[in-house]
């Protein structure tokens, strides 16, 4: 064989020897790959509820790792700060919407029979179609929202004062509404309530009304604290005033650290649950003082194409249309 048939054959066999390794390479790569991307996403892709299509995660990694400092950290670490209306209750039953704890009142046949009912209640209705358009419009900056807001709530606790309600037809009137607590609230109430986890139930809605749909549905325990819209009764039980500053859609994070006390006491629950509905409920732990992991699952019920990417960008978890707790109560399992 000549030099240059020798040269020739050990360039391909070389070329060959390096095609080769670089393939194992290559090959070792994605094994690699593929076995750090399952492990980075292990959890969540073993548990069925976060298969739904429902389900929205832009950063599914990342959600993966608060899951494990959720369930590092344990009962003893652990609080839920969470919203009320659309987010506990829900938004719609076989396609008939649900009502917020201000509809409860403003449907409730109690009152508009006895108080000049269709002014009262059409006036109400209008003030929702009108407000609530604004609440949830994806063109409008939160800024842009706020003076709505609060336009709203003076409005309609205008209103409500003005019907001189009575304290003690509040049982009733839950009793005979249309309200429904989430697909899995029992099981979710009850586990949080067994394990001594503290509760935060911070709601723009109205607070009485509140107490008596969780109490109805038997889950107002102990570890549940209510901070909300309360309203203020004369000696007669008769409706004056709200007490104290108004909570609305988006004025939480001054709520939040209004409540610095109550998260002081916990200082050492330091990994969070959060759940909301609004772009407004995000700031509802900004009172917590000492975080280490924080799961925000935010509740998409309306104009979803529009608000869908905002929502991923801001909730690690954003479910569709979900009118359940499957996920959450997923999660404490996982924890608890
Ligand atoms: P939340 O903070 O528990 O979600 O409660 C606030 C909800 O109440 C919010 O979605 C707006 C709604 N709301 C009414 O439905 N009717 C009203 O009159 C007012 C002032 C608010
Ligand atoms: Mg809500």
């Amino acid at each position: 064989m000549d030099r240059t048939a020798v040269a020739k054959m050990g360039a391909v066999a070389s070329a060959s020897v390096c095609a080769l390794v670089a393939g194992v390479v290559l090959a070792q790569y994605i094994f690699t790959m593929k076995k750090k991307t399952g492990r980075k996403t292990k959890i969540i892709e073993m548990m069925p509820e976060f298969q739904k299509k429902t389900v929205h995660i832009k950063d599914p990694e990342k959600v993966e790792e608060i899951i494990c400092g959720l369930i590092k950290g344990g009962a003893a670490k652990l609080q839920i700060i969470t919203d009320f209306d659309m987010t506990l209750s829900r938004f719609s039953y076989n396609g008939k919407r649900c009502p917020t704890c201000h509809n409860i009142i403003d449907n409730s046949k109690l009152i508009t029979e006895e108080c000049r009912k269709k002014f009262f209640s059409f006036q109400l209705l209008q003030l929702k179609e009108t407000y609530y358009a604004i609440e949830i419009d994806p063109a409008l900056t939160i800024e842009e929202k706020y003076p709505y807001m609060v336009e709203w709530y003076n409005k309609s606790h205008a209103l409500l004062i003005e019907q001189g309600l009575q304290k003690d037809k509040f049982a009733e009137i839950v009793r005979e509404s249309d309200v429904m607590l989430k697909e899995g609230y029992e099981n979710f109430f009850d586990k949080l309530s067994e394990h001594n986890i503290p509760v935060f139930i911070f709601s723009a809605g109205i607070g009485d009304i509140l107490e008596e749909v969780i109490h109805q549905a038997g889950v107002y325990h102990s570890n549940v604290k209510v901070v909300s819209n309360f309203m203020d009764f004369d000696e007669h039980g008769i409706l004056k005033g709200f007490k104290g500053e108004l909570i609305h859609v988006y004025n939480k994070h001054d709520g939040a650290l209004k409540n610095t006390e109550y998260f002081k006491q916990l200082k050492d629950n330091s990994n969070i649950i959060l759940l909301g509905d609004s772009q407004g409920d995000l700031s509802m732990a900004d009172g917590v003082a000492n975080v280490e992991h924080i799961l925000k699952i935010g509740y998409l019920n309306d104009k979803v194409d529009e608000l869908l990417e905002k929502y991923m960008d801001s909730y690690d978890i954003v479910l569709v249309k979900d009118e359940s707790l499957e996920v959450a109560n997923s999660i404490l399992q996982k924890i608890l």
